[in-house]
């Protein structure tokens, strides 16, 4: 990345060593990168290395990279005392607990240790990237660089640009970002500091449409979920999906959601989630959810009726699991698009890479027709009024598509 007379500017710096922070070093070093990790928690930045060293050398055993390749990212990683022991970097990236209070103290000793070319990264998921950045003298060096569970796997980052920022285009630090995310093999989207980003925004209805339905009785779950799995290409259902995540993890992301947006209620949490885990339903890791697992995390309870899906879709829209799922999913990348967070091509590449949809929500739009999903949205907020379904505007206007 730096030019080759500054080999000091190739330090990369990972802050907080739990499960995104491990990963996120693993996929630096295999980039080439020194790689210097940071934890307050004693001998946990160690513990990291070794989980690190013990993964490559099983991926080298397993012929998935080479023993040579093994041994240098092995090599590449470092562990750090402190901050103020880190030697300069190219990069830092922030990978500590969900705390702003925290993410802001930690930045600001950043900036007093690092020089002012180092692009200080936040992992946040949902986090302000503005906020963040205000806690330092120079904001443009703040980027968010959202990485995806598990980093080595996930190729997708988001990257997030704040006020702080120009366009992509006139942003050195964001420019930067994008290359490096390249040479690591990634495939970089951008998007502004928006409340969820791109993926965590857009797949809102997906989980919040499948919720209502079960709870409106429409259809068990295991029938939802196999009508968008037959009939939309969906990999998993949106209910076995949240099974899979954590209820309490995917009620917190909606709820951060809705929170940022001032209660929109598009993205108001559903009774049925909160039950769930008030009643301590998390999902497979706690052997029960919304179906109920046995020790090897099959679901026991999940029969779907196959002729009701069959009935349901193509009906009537309020009752029909597809149509009803996939005009709230187009609805909110177009609005995203106009309000010009981010383009509809990383909209798309964003979901088919980082939560495994099959086509784009824009894609799908078109596919659709606009002018059919806007119809499929007055009929569904003539049916449920209060805010939800309101279309965007931009759904009418052919410079969405
Ligand atoms: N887990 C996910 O699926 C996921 C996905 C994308 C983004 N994120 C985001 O990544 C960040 C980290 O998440 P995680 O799941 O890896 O958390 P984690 O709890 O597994 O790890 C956090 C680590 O940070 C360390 N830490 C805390 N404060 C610190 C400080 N001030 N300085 C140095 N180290 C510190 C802790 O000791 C711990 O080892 C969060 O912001 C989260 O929102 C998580």
């Amino acid at each position: 990345m730096a030019p080759s007379d500054e080999p000091e500017l190739e330090h990369i710096a990972v802050v907080g060593t739990g499960a995104m922070g491990t990963g996120i070093a693993q996929v630096a070093a295999q980039g080439g990168h020194p790689v210097h990790l940071v934890d307050t928690m004693p001998g946990a930045a160690e513990a990291a290395r070794d989980r690190l060293a013990t993964t490559l050398n099983r991926l080298a055993n397993k012929g998935k990279i080479t023993l040579a390749e093994a041994d240098t990212t092995i090599a590449n990683l470092n562990v750090a005392d402190d901050l103020a022991s880190l030697p300069p970097c190219l990069l830092v990236i922030e990978a500590i607990r969900e705390d702003l209070g925290d993410k802001c103290q930690l930045f600001g000793e950043l900036a007093d240790h690092q020089p002012r070319t180092t692009i200080l990264a936040s992992n946040t998921s949902s986090l302000d990237i503005t906020e963040i950045a205000s806690a330092i003298p120079d904001p443009e060096r703040v980027i968010g660089l959202h990485f995806f569970n598990p980093p080595p796997l996930m190729r997708l980052v988001e990257i997030i640009r704040g006020d702080q920022h120009d366009d992509e285009a006139s942003s050195a630090p964001l420019r930067t970002a994008d290359a490096l995310m390249r040479e690591w093999g990634k495939t970089p989207v951008h998007c502004t500091s928006t409340p969820g980003f791109i993926v965590n925004r857009v797949a809102r209805p997906f989980y919040g449409e499948a919720q209502r339905m079960v709870a409106n009785g429409v259809a068990d779950a295991a029938t939802i979920d196999l009508a968008l799995r037959e009939y939309a290409g969906f990999r998993m259902g949106p209910l076995e999906l949240t099974d899979l995540i954590g209820q309490d993890v995917n009620l917190a992301v909606g709820t951060s959601v809705w929170e940022q947006t001032g209660r929109d209620p598009r993205y108001a949490p559903t009774d049925f989630q909160r039950e769930l885990v008030a009643e301590g339903r998390l999902g497979r890791k706690s052997g029960r959810g919304i179906f109920t697992y046995d020790e090897s995390g099959r679901a026991l309870d999940a029969s779907p009726d196959a002729a009701r899906a069959q009935e349901l879709v193509g009906g009537p829209v309020d009752t029909d699991p597809v149509a009803r799922t996939l005009a709230m999913l187009v609805n909110e990348a177009v609005d995203l698009v106009a309000r010009g967070e981010a383009t509809a091509d990383d909209v798309d590449t964003a979901m088919k890479l980082g939560t495994n949809y099959p086509k784009g929500p824009l894609e799908w739009g078109r596919e659709i027709g606009y002018d059919v999903v806007a119809a499929q949205l007055a009929e569904l907020d003539r049916v449920f009024p209060g805010g939800r379904y309101r279309a965007s505007a931009a759904l009418t206007e052919a410079t969405t598509a």
